[in-house]
């Protein structure tokens, strides 16, 4: 049971937002008039050495440490004697664990954040640097218009800025003190809350002593945060696991990032990528699996909600591995520009087509059942859609002139897109600058 109960594995990892937490509780019993200023000076003492003693590796977990609480007001007591016990004076574990929990969280989402906008950054400076290089767009993975390499590359750059922005909103509360709302009824010996949350840097006080012990909303959040922004790599690293395959041969991994087969020597694996893809499920996993744990959990502080920690510590070890790895992968990407752009094909050409037809006045829905005759005609033939001669065109529509020979151009084709958000090389240029912009704003 002692080894079932414990957290002590897995929680230490806040040892420092434990201290941290203690240090200015200890203020607040102090400003109360419960511990006089030698004994918060000792106390203060004892948690430094404390912290040193985790900071070196040299703090010894002792058998009946449950979790990191328990464990570091032992040490405590080992070191200053009777005064440690006046440090857990109305304060339960119930509002310190999940104090520790914002602090520490608080601090994971400000690296995670940091780390997706340099990933961000990356893949915004490649597009920028990539922009005049075409290649087959598709829907439902069928080849569908002619697109900038670079515009693939910013519409998941735009995705992870969404998780950015959503990580900054769950930040905000995150960052909320429970601290001083004791085990379920609140402290008894008038506190300074206020004092607490500016020594702890939190942006608010939590309302209520039984929801700040017993919610774990922000866990939550937080998983389902993670859950989001490897689903989005996830499916960037789909797109580049199959353009990297011998059939597409549009990009290659470099090879810190690949890996041989121990049988086959012509393979080159993309692991990165598939790690990268599968790590969406597991993050997932954690996210439903709290859930589950939180669903139908009468109110306040039950240890059911001791699981929020391996979840927790295992999203933000993944996510950030996976941001990292994903870094890495887009910054030493190798682009086949020759073998993009020799994908392209005119049947992609067919709205465009259309498009001309529009152009002469045409309604677009009869103009798509033109070009739609057109490439019929060419199927019929066993030619590609832009060897059909002008003649065979007015089989189509009697609209079709010698000027139709401009649609068969790619570049010309990508340049309609002008409208904001489109392929045009100008609409990319203005995601760039929108994207920078954004970095900027962000960065702080
Ligand atoms: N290790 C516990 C946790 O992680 C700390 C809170 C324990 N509280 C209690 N009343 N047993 O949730």
């Amino acid at each position: 049971m002692e080894k079932f109960n414990a957290s002590i594995t897995y929680d230490q990892r806040m040892w420092a937002a434990d201290i941290r937490g203690s240090q200015a509780f200890v203020k607040g019993l102090h400003k109360a008039g419960l511990v006089t200023q030698e004994e918060m000076e000792k106390i203060h003492t004892g948690l430094d050495k404390i912290f040193g003693e985790w900071s070196n590796s040299t703090f010894q977990i002792k058998p009946g440490d449950e979790d990191i609480h328990t464990a570091n007001e032992r040490r405590l007591k080992e070191l200053i004697g009777e005064a440690a016990g006046k440090l857990h004076t109305g304060r339960s574990r119930n509002d310190q664990v999940v104090t520790d929990m914002r602090l520490w969280l608080r601090d994971g989402i400000a690296t995670l954040k940091g780390i997706a906008i340099e990933l961000i950054n990356t893949m915004v400076e490649r597009a920028a640097v990539e922009i005049d290089i075409l290649f087959p767009g598709y829907t439902h993975m069928q080849r569908a218009q002619p697109i900038r390499w670079s515009h693939w590359i910013l519409s998941h750059a735009v995705a992870l800025s969404r998780d950015v922005e959503q990580v900054e909103e769950i930040r905000r509360r995150v960052n909320v003190l429970p601290l001083g709302s004791g085990a379920i009824a609140g402290n008894p010996f008038n506190i300074d809350r206020e004092l607490l949350r500016k020594e702890l840097n939190f942006d608010g006080i939590s309302i209520n002593s039984m929801d700040a012990t017993g919610q774990r909303d922000f866990v939550a959040e937080f998983l389902f945060w993670g859950s989001m922004c490897l689903m989005h790599l996830s499916k960037m690293a789909e797109d580049l696991i199959l353009y990297s395959t011998k059939e597409f041969s549009f990009v290659s991994l470099s090879d810190a990032y690949s890996t041989g087969s121990s049988l086959m020597p012509q393979k080159k694996n993309a692991d990165s990528l598939e790690l990268i893809r599968s790590k969406a499920g597991r993050v997932f996993g954690r996210c439903a699996g709290f859930l589950m744990t939180l669903k139908g959990l009468p109110s306040t502080y039950n240890k059911d909600l001791q699981e929020d920690k391996e979840a927790m510590f295992d999203v933000y070890d993944t996510v950030h591995a996976v941001l990292q790895v994903s870094t890495g992968v887009i910054s030493t990407l190798v682009v086949n520009q020759k073998a993009m752009e020799a994908a392209l094909s005119p049947d992609m050409l067919a709205t465009d087509l259309a498009y001309y037809l529009v152009r002469k006045g045409v309604p677009f829905r009869e103009a798509h059942s033109c070009s739609g005759k057109a490439v019929y005609q060419a199927e019929l033939k066993n030619i590609p859609l832009n060897q059909l001669t002008v003649e065979d065109l007015h089989t189509a529509s009697p609209l079709f002139g010698s000027d139709v020979s401009s649609v068969w151009n790619y570049t010309s084709s990508v340049e309609q897109y002008t409208a904001p958000g489109g392929t045009a090389k100008s609409s990319v240029v203005t995601q760039i600058e929108h994207m920078r912009t954004w970095l900027k704003e962000h960065k702080e």
